[in-house]
């Protein structure tokens, strides 16, 4: 069997060392931390890919790679056709609105005409038309705290995991609209080799879970 499995990991970020230790204990050999992209495994046929998070699910449907690990939040947000096959249980983080600590919360209504920065503009969109809020969604990709500081929105719409970017930032917590941990995505329509492996690797995977539990 000639198939090899490519894996897409972020390259450095939240999930990284925690998908690199997932497969350290499923005896998955390979290199990283080197300003490689790219590590073939020394023990198993797999490939690994360092990527940005946010582009791994473009790259699994276009089938760059086969499979991919990301948070379920950067999934869902995307439009890209890729299928969770397996909930990894790491990476806890929610994706929540946040408001400068100075100002009064009554409650989501409070929203209401206000504009609101974040990086997830289709999950904010589907709660606020949900919540039957209209507010202004203002896109940006990263150093989403900063928005209300230099007067770009009033509140923002951001992942949570320590919480102390919110906190470094002057913003507080005041509504969790989405929970997140990290998943493994794959492309629908895997070859029957790569399938194979793939069921050999959740296996392992299912092992390392049921020894922690
Ligand atoms: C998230 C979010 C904050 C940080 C919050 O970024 O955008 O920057 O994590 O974490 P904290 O509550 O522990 O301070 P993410 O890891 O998703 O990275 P990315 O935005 O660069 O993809
Ligand atoms: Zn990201
Ligand atoms: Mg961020």
């Amino acid at each position: 069997m000639s198939s090899i499995l490519r894996i897409a990991l972020q390259k450095s970020g939240r999930l990284s060392e925690d998908s690199y230790q997932l497969f350290k204990e499923c005896g998955i050999r390979f290199d990283y931390g080197t300003g490689k992209l790219k590590s073939v495994s020394s023990n198993f046929p797999a490939e690994f890919l360092f990527l940005r998070d946010d582009d791994i699910p473009g790259y699994v449907e276009d089938g760059v790679a086969d499979l991919g690990i990301v948070g379920e939040n950067v999934a869902v947000e995307s439009t890209h056709q890729v299928e969770t096959v397996h909930r990894l249980g790491f990476s806890k983080c929610r994706l929540s609105l946040a408001i400068p600590r100075a100002t009064d919360w009554n409650g989501i209504h409070d929203l209401a005409g206000k504009s609101i920065a974040t990086s997830y503009p289709r999950i904010l969109g589907n709660y606020l038309q949900e919540k039957q809020i209209s507010a202004e969604i203002h896109e940006i990709s990263g150093s989403v705290e900063i928005a209300p500081g230099i007067g770009l929105a009033e509140a923002i719409c951001d992942i949570v995991s320590s919480g102390s970017t919110l906190l470094s930032n002057g913003l507080k917590e005041v509504e969790v609209i989405f929970r997140s941990e990290a998943i493994l995505i794959a492309r629908p329509t895997l070859e029957a080799e790569k399938q194979t492996l793939l069921e050999k690797l959740l296996f392992r995977i299912k092992a390392v879970q049921a020894a922690k539990n």
